[in-house]
């Protein structure tokens, strides 16, 4: 068989959230809102907040170390890092690199981010499929992780109850069989609205200064109404541009997992689709949007709960800062435990 030919799987996915718990409660002695707020128009009920030492390097490689123990492997097996972020470690270098040495992954391997916001973990996923099917590289870890408390705007209701921190990573690898994995992919992207999500400062544009500082540049910024609006539509389009791509018809899709950014774009997806809530788990009232770690968290959620079982048909969709979209159809193979 042609290395052209092989198909990549996950093996194996870990998880790793802070232990901190912020409720609505918390939040409501922050700034003026209320859990019945919060809950009725996002579904968010707490999010993990990350300490001072916790970055996303440290839990991307938490996460990492338990699918590599899932999978009865060790750092040195792995072939290929990327690390899915929009809140790196530092401006530079990557993530990736932080997180490789604290794993102790070999260093004849590539390391890199993708930045894509919330879409992040999808496009990292395809990108390592693509450089995995040529046969160059066997195993893959991609990671998603987050620490969204440190640019969010502690003092701005309309942005602070939404996100929260966390870590998931997926275990890629090649393999002859057939069907099996990762199968169909769409990506997409629209700088021409980037300002309805976005931070202006601390980059090469607009480096820290005193005034930028008080000015709150740092931070996170959203047009919520319309990030809201381009997520429904674009998400439901996703989808049906993979599936069709796949041939594969909506009722023959056991889970759809999406990007948990808020339950009401979740419920508008998936009557768009005419599918009913019971195939979109979701746990944004326990962990809130979490970027790019949210999908590899609720994956394996819908796992260990028993719910994806092998063979099953998943479509992970997602949609965030750029703005870019991604999905990707799976045939699930089950991970080792
Ligand atoms: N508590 C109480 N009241 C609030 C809060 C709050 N936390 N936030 C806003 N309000 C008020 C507003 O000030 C407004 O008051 P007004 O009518 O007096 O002006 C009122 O509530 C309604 O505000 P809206 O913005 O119209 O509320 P909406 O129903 O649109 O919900 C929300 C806001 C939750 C942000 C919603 O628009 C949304 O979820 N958007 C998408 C956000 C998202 O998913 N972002 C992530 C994308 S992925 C990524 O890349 C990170």
């Amino acid at each position: 068989m042609s290395s052209a030919e092989l198909s990549v799987f996950i093996r194996a996915i870990g998880v790793h959230t802070p232990e901190r718990k912020l409720t609505n409660a918390e939040l409501s002695k922050m700034v003026d809102t209320s859990d019945e707020w919060i809950k009725t128009r996002s579904g968010i009920g707490e999010r993990r907040i990350a300490g001072p030492g916790e970055n996303p390097s440290d839990m991307g490689a938490k996460a990492a170390a338990k699918a590599l123990e899932r999978a009865s492997l060790t750092p040195t097996d792995v072939d290929l890092l990327i690390v899915a972020t929009m809140t790196p470690d530092v401006p530079f270098p990557s993530t990736a690199c932080l997180l490789q040495a604290k794993l102790g992954l070999r260093r004849d391997i590539p390391c890199f981010d993708v930045s894509a916001a919330c879409s992040g973990f999808v496009y990292a996923l395809q990108v390592a499929k693509d450089m995995m099917r040529s046969g160059a590289y066997r195993r893959a870890l991609v990671v998603g992780a987050e620490k969204l408390s440190s640019v969010v705007d502690w003092s701005d209701r309309t942005t602070c109850v939404l996100f929260g921190d966390g870590a998931g990573a997926v275990l890629l690898e090649t393999t002859s069989e057939k069907n099996v994995g990762l199968l169909g992919n769409l990506l997409g992207a629209d700088g021409n609205n980037a300002e309805l999500l976005h931070c202006v400062g601390g980059g090469s544009a607009a480096p820290a200064t005193a005034d930028s500082l008080r000015d709150g540049k740092h931070f996170l910024r959203m047009n919520g109404k319309e990030v809201f609006r381009h997520a429904v539509r674009v998400m439901a389009e996703s989808c049906e541009r993979v599936l069709s791509k796949c041939d594969v018809k909506s009722e023959q899709v056991a889970w759809f997992i999406p990007h948990q950014a808020n339950i009401r774009i979740l419920e508008a997806v998936a009557s768009q689709l005419n599918v009913g809530m019971d195939r979109f788990p979701s746990n944004l009232e326990r962990y809130g949007n979490t970027s790019a770690a949210s999908i590899p968290l609720a994956l394996e959620e819908a796992w260990t709960d028993g719910k994806i079982k092998h063979g099953d048909l998943v479509l992970i969709v997602a949609f965030g800062a750029g703005l870019t979209w991604g999905a990707t159809l799976l045939r699930w193979h089950e991970p080792t435990r």
